[in-house]
């Protein structure tokens, strides 16, 4: 039986993700930021699925002691963890900028620090894995033409001190989040653990718990029927697929930007990396993974064949 860790289970996509993961037999670490969720998901799974093995824990993922505390209970268990799947994250709607209890950016905090943090302390968990997977949950929200203020990673000001936007703080943690992934996957080449990012596409659904007023009433009713939308029940296809499809076995560096096909494309073409000057924008959309549309719902096809576009070289880590 696979170990699964998951943030973001008390609700949202992370919620349906821990149920799918339970019911195709995982045992599900089921993470929420407080006991009422994460016990109330814990015992909806179970009542849905009677063998399903869910165990609830609660983190304030802003919190770096709690997230430790946490990753210390874990280790002392000596047991082995299969997947370690980030989802968690917050959109802010505010203008305010607010701080962690760290006095971090909070966005910085959850969307990057955490998964950071969280990954480096159960390292030895997922090394006692025969194969283990780290997978985060990215957003294409950061490449060219999303709408709001566009992304700028500015490595002199990265928790947008002067200057915050909530839309900017979003992107700019998404996209550094992928290059977390890529830079993990390339300091975890020589062990049998991989590291990729999955966008689960544009998911009003649940999107809409980060809004209010007209806009929540538009991103409940009206876009989840829009063309543009995913569904949830897509886009956790596609995260269970990044966290157990065999056709993965061994596959990383790699970032899915399309809930309906699989084939995540090899670091680092989605996005630039940080560059000499300290400042960082994506590249042009042409090369950019895979393209904006979420058209059809196919279930992503093996990944057995994604390579180097270009051909120019042939390992998980090409181009
Ligand atoms: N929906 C989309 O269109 C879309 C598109 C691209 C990427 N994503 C990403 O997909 C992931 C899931 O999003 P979603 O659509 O399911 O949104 P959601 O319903 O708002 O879920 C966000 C989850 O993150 C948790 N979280 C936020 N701050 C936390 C903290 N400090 N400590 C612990 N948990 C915290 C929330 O817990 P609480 O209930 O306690 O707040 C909730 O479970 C996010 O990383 C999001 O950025 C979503």
């Amino acid at each position: 039986m696979k170990t699964v860790v998951i943030t973001g289970g008390g609700r949202g996509l992370g919620r349906v993700t821990a149920e799918k993961l339970a019911a195709a037999g995982c045992r599900v670490i089921l993470v929420a930021r407080s006991a009422t969720p994460a016990t109330a998901a814990a015992q909806e799974i179970r009542r849905a699925h009677t063998d399903a093995v869910v165990e609830p824990r609660w983190v304030d993922l802003s919190s770096q002691a709690q997230i430790r505390a946490f990753a210390e209970a874990v280790i002392r268990q000596h047991e082995p963890i299969d997947v370690l799947f980030h989802v968690a994250g917050v959109m802010q709607t505010s203008r305010t900028r607010r701080l962690s209890a760290d006095g971090l950016e909070e966005t910085l905090a959850v969307n990057v620090l955490a998964p950071y943090l969280l990954t480096g302390l159960l390292l030895p968990a997922l090394d006692q894995a025969p194969s283990a997977r780290v997978v985060t949950v990215s957003s294409r929200l950061h490449l060219p033409g999303s709408r709001g203020e566009p992304v700028d990673f500015d490595f002199a000001d990265p928790q947008l001190e002067h200057g915050y936007n909530p839309d900017r703080a979003y992107k700019n943690s998404k996209l550094a989040v992928l290059w977390f992934t890529y830079e993990l996957q390339r300091r975890l080449a020589s062990r049998p653990i991989t590291a990729n990012a999955v966008c689960p596409g544009f998911v009003p659904s649940t999107a809409a718990a980060s809004t209010h007023g007209a806009m929540h009433a538009l991103m409940t009713l009206l876009m989840p029927h829009m063309p543009f939308a995913t569904s949830v029940d897509a886009a956790t296809e596609s995260l269970v697929f990044m966290a157990l499809d065999p056709s993965l076995d061994g596959v990383g560096g790699r970032s899915s930007a399309n809930a309906t096909r699989s084939s995540p494309a090899p670091s680092p073409s989605t996005s630039t990396e940080p560059n000499a000057s300290g400042t960082s924008r994506p590249t042009s959309p042409a090369s950019t993974d895979s393209d904006d549309s979420d058209a059809g719902n196919a279930r992503p096809a093996s990944t057995s064949t994604a390579r180097c576009p270009g051909g120019r070289c042939s390992g998980p880590l090409s181009c």
